[in-house]
């Protein structure tokens, strides 16, 4: 087969670009060693940006969004067992929404079937080849056992933090930025109505924990825990008793308790690979880089390429302008290393660290203040959760 432009990868970010690259006129072949079954069945985060809504909305994707994701207009931070809302709406004028990064999928992967796109899910043996050539190729075996081979001018990188196009790179053409964290989240589904209309962003002396939600009757929560725990050893009991004791304080707010019906253990890093092109091969979303999920800025930043790759794309494509194929990643990079900071410092801010001292707890207790407190602070971590618009100074 021969396309313009070959993508590996059918998350978001490989299906939202092959959905723009059509709006453009431009074809384009997206193959994924998954099923759609099992993209589906994996949790992943909750919380997409007001231009990422609007970007779903906008190009035809899908208004789903908008009836079934709810509007979140701040969140509150919880630390010396009292909350502190920080109100988005009233700060920087935006909201962001809870639309839970399966149902994007979804919509994604529903809106190239209606549309005629190539998509080919369950394929093996993935590997890209002549990248600094004219005519750079995805070999694979096709769902059926066939050995396939598509051609194309641009091979785009969508394939994750563990996928072949980065590791195809030689080591000396590219430069790995990283930082390990030492723990990990404990993240549940419970079948309970929620306990908070928002989202609360929890500091203890026992460590972190994130209240989020998924429906009326379904909520998303995670504490921190060690790198190494074992779900199987946490009962629903267990589970509970941890989460209640990191949420507790004197205003006396609990958790509404249910069955726990989903329990895994995330571990997280932050990473940059840079650069995020290879010859004629680029590389978007997790494929590059890699935040740390607090803040919620993984799906949201592979949207952000996405937006800025279509442009590229259709620049070098459609008007024979290669320079933008140059362009696209030191332009995508000033807004990863800003949700690289973000991230970090949410972490950090908001963990405890084994080993951690009194004076480290009082310290972060003290920025947490100094964020709510101040309009200037509290205005930073708005502008940065909400995503740093296009039409936004910041
Ligand atoms: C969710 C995950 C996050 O990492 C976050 O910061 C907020 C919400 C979620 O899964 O709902």
């Amino acid at each position: 087969t021969r396309t313009p432009v070959g993508i590996v990868g059918a998350g978001p970010a490989g299906l939202m670009l092959s959905h723009l690259l059509a709006l453009a006129g431009i074809d384009s072949v997206v193959v994924d060693h998954r099923t759609r079954a099992e993209i589906e069945g994996t949790s992943r985060a909750g919380i997409l940006e007001a231009d990422n809504v609007r970007l779903l909305t906008d190009s035809g994707v899908s208004d789903r969004v908008r009836r079934d994701g709810s509007p979140h207009d701040g969140i509150a931070l919880r630390f010396g067992g009292e909350s502190h809302r920080v109100d988005f709406r009233a700060l920087v004028g935006e909201s962001v929404w809870l639309y839970p990064q399966t149902d994007v999928f979804t919509d994604l992967a529903d809106a190239r079937a209606r549309d005629g796109g190539d998509v080919r899910f369950g394929v093996s043996d993935t590997q890209v080849v002549d990248l600094t050539t004219e005519l750079p190729g995805i070999l694979f075996t096709d769902a059926d056992g066939v050995a396939r081979e598509i051609r194309c001018d641009i091979l785009v990188g969508a394939d994750g933090s563990r996928g072949v196009c980065r590791s195809t790179v030689p080591e000396a053409a590219r430069t790995h930025f990283f930082r390990e964290y030492p723990y990990a989240w404990f993240g549940v589904l419970v079948e309970a109505p929620p306990s908070a209309p928002e989202l609360v962003y929890t500091h203890s002396e026992r460590g972190f924990a994130l209240i989020s939600q998924r429906t009326e009757s379904v909520q998303r929560m995670y504490f921190q825990c060690d790198p190494d725990e074992d779900p199987a050893a946490w009962p629903d009991d267990r589970i509970w008793a941890e989460l209640q004791a990191r949420v507790r304080g004197a205003d006396g707010f609990t958790l509404k308790e249910g069955p726990v019906t989903d329990r895994s253990v995330l571990r997280f890093r932050s990473f940059v690979c840079e650069p995020m092109r290879y010859g004629n091969m680029l590389l978007a979303g997790d494929a590059a880089h890699t935040v740390p999920p607090t803040g919620a800025k993984g799906l949201n930043l592979a949207l952000a390429d996405v937006r800025l790759l279509a442009e590229a794309l259709e620049r070098a494509l459609v008007k024979g302008d290669r320079t933008a194929l140059d362009d696209y990643g030191p332009r995508a990079l000033r807004r990863v290393w800003r949700a690289q900071h973000f991230s970090y410092w949410m972490t950090t801010m908001l963990h405890r660290a084994p080993g951690t001292t009194d004076f480290d707890v009082r310290r972060q207790l003290g920025e947490l203040a100094a964020v709510v407190d101040s309009t200037a602070g509290s205005t930073y971590l708005a502008e940065a959760y909400t995503g740093w618009s296009e039409n936004r100074p910041g």
